[in-house]
């Protein structure tokens, strides 16, 4: 074989008819409607961004590694969504197009061709199952804290755990040297290995993975009541923080200037994650041609509202320019509640609130899995991955090996994550298959300019090429700005994750497909 032949086999295309034909065989059940849609967007994005990454956001990292943007947060807020409306279309303009799952990683095979679309899904598995890790992480964060609320009528054990049990050990082992205090004396062993594990992260793990396994539609159910509770929280703070605003808090109005505006989109665009999963969902969709671009843009326009109005009303409430308080980092929103509100209530406020934020992630991992799952489904259709994989389980009809797959990864995941990492990670991830997905909507109108498109992205080629500048731009504004352990950790580990790619490639997926097609002539 030559060299030529390797290449050319490199850049075969699956056609969008070919896709769509083979997604037809795939037997996945349709039960989403418009309103699944949108509740499943706003389920996915909502979550840990806006309920703790928002303070650093604003008011910089602890380190100094970043700067605030201070009551600018509002135009960080504003730039991220910009740069995400852009991708936005183009995703919708694909999912119209090619209502298969895979989101992204079917849409490059469309366009670039075989190797391309492997290191897209390669890269979304990234970005699907780091966040999924990432998030089940805060969210065990969170129900520890609320459960410390409980002294008076829960067991001791359950309000105070022992570290060992609710974290990894290399945060374990961080916490306790930064009290003094030898790790040896607190965490077990066994075999001469120390045991510590996230105990509440792997239990939520585990909940996920048998709701998804029992279905979409019942999943979708239980992502509605979570959706509702979140929004019902962020209004509550909205409203009940609107009449504690002190104009006083919004001046200087960018205390870093632009640098500090950039650096809060490029970290507040981790809340921004998770309307491209819903491209994901395609194949389940009734009427995906028309539902998944209202979708996807719907729950991006729901989301920058409420973002906008969160951002107005905590930094006018809450002096986020100079010395803030830690505990405002942490969690942001109940935070500057409590600090308002006196007696009895600056307890309860916080607390109830944390029932809406466990909710928020609750539904953010949901679909996070989800969307891993189904683009892993695409890519084992076309023999990136063994075939068992495709297995649907026998009653609920959903990609069960799959499902259980992510979730023994994840529950490794969270024996040993750095979340600084993880999010940006995350990010970079994210960023990249934008540009791409931006990118393949002007190769394909080029080369397939006559295929019904019953979407398209207005004021095209600009639109696409500003989603390329604004997702780019954030991305080396990141690489070029940031100090710190996490950024430069994160900068290896993306590396370090493509070579990988590129290796698995070579040396299962590109043979795999050669032996699916010498049987496909041979048939
Ligand atoms: N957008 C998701 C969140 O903020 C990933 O948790």
């Amino acid at each position: 074989m030559t060299l030529q032949n390797i290449i050319a086999n490199m850049l075969k295309r699956k056609t969008p008819d070919d896709a769509v034909e083979g997604a037809s065989k795939g037997g996945l059940e349709k039960t989403l409607g418009v309103w699944d849609l949108i509740i499943l967007g706003v389920g996915a994005i909502i979550g840990s961004g806006i309920f703790a990454v928002v303070g650093i956001a604003a008011a910089g990292s602890a380190d100094g590694a970043s700067p605030g943007a201070g009551p600018a947060l509002v135009l960080s807020m504003i730039v991220a969504a910009i740069a995400c409306v852009f991708s936005a279309l183009c995703f919708s303009e694909f999912a119209a197009m090619i209502p298969v799952s895979g989101g992204a990683y079917s849409y490059t095979y469309a366009t670039l061709g075989e190797c391309a679309a492997w290191l897209v899904g390669w890269i979304l598995m990234l970005e699907y199952v780091i966040a999924f890790i990432a998030v089940s992480c805060a969210w065990a964060n969170y129900v520890v804290q609320f459960l410390k609320g409980f002294g008076h009528i829960l067991p001791a054990w359950i309000v105070n755990p022992p570290l060992w049990l609710v974290s990894d050990f290399r945060s374990a082992v961080h916490t306790l040297s930064s009290q003094g205090i030898d790790y040896h004396s607190v965490i077990p062993s066994i075999c001469g290995i120390p045991f510590s594990i996230n105990l509440p992260a792997i239990l939520i793990i585990l909940f996920i993975t048998m709701t998804l396994v029992k279905g979409t539609k019942d999943s979708t159910k239980f992502a509605a009541f979570m959706v509702a509770l979140k929004l019902g929280i962020i209004a509550l703070f909205v409203v009940t923080g609107f009449f504690f605003v002190e104009p006083a808090n919004w001046t200087p109005f960018a205390p870093n200037g632009f640098s500090g505006v950039f650096m809060g989109a490029f970290i507040i665009f981790f809340a921004y994650i998770g309307f491209d999963a819903l491209a994901t969902t395609a194949e389940e969709c009734k009427n995906p041609q028309r539902d998944l671009p209202i979708g996807i843009i719907g729950s991006l326009v729901v989301t920058t509202i409420v973002y906008t109005l969160v951002a107005l009303v905590l930094t006018g409430m809450y002096r986020t320019q100079g010395n803030v308080d830690q505990a405002f980092l942490g969690a942001p929103l109940a935070f500057a509640m409590g600090n308002v509100l006196h007696g009895w209530i600056a307890k309860a406020v916080p607390g109830f609130m944390s029932v809406g934020i466990i909710a928020g992630l609750t539904s953010v991992l949901l679909v996070m899995q989800m969307a891993a799952t189904r683009i892993l489904y695409a890519m084992s259709r076309d023999h990136f991955l063994p075939e068992v994989f495709q297995k649907l389980h026998p009653k609920f009809n959903t990609p069960h090996i799959l499902t259980w797959v992510v979730c023994i990864v994840s529950i490794f995941g969270t024996l040993t994550l750095n979340l600084d990492a993880a999010a940006a990670l995350c990010n970079f991830g994210t960023f990249t298959s934008f540009i791409i997905v931006c990118g393949a909507i002007l190769i394909l109108r080029k080369i397939d300019p006559d295929r019904p498109r019953p979407f398209k992205v207005p004021f095209c080629p600009w639109f696409p090429l500003a989603g390329i500048l604004c997702c780019g731009g954030l991305m080396v504004f990141m690489m070029a700005t940031a100090k710190g352990h996490s950024a430069k950790l994160s900068t290896e580990l993306f590396i370090a994750w493509i070579i990988m790619g590129i290796m698995i490639y070579a040396a299962y997926g590109y043979h795999k497909n050669r032996k699916a097609e010498l049987e496909e002539k041979n048939k």
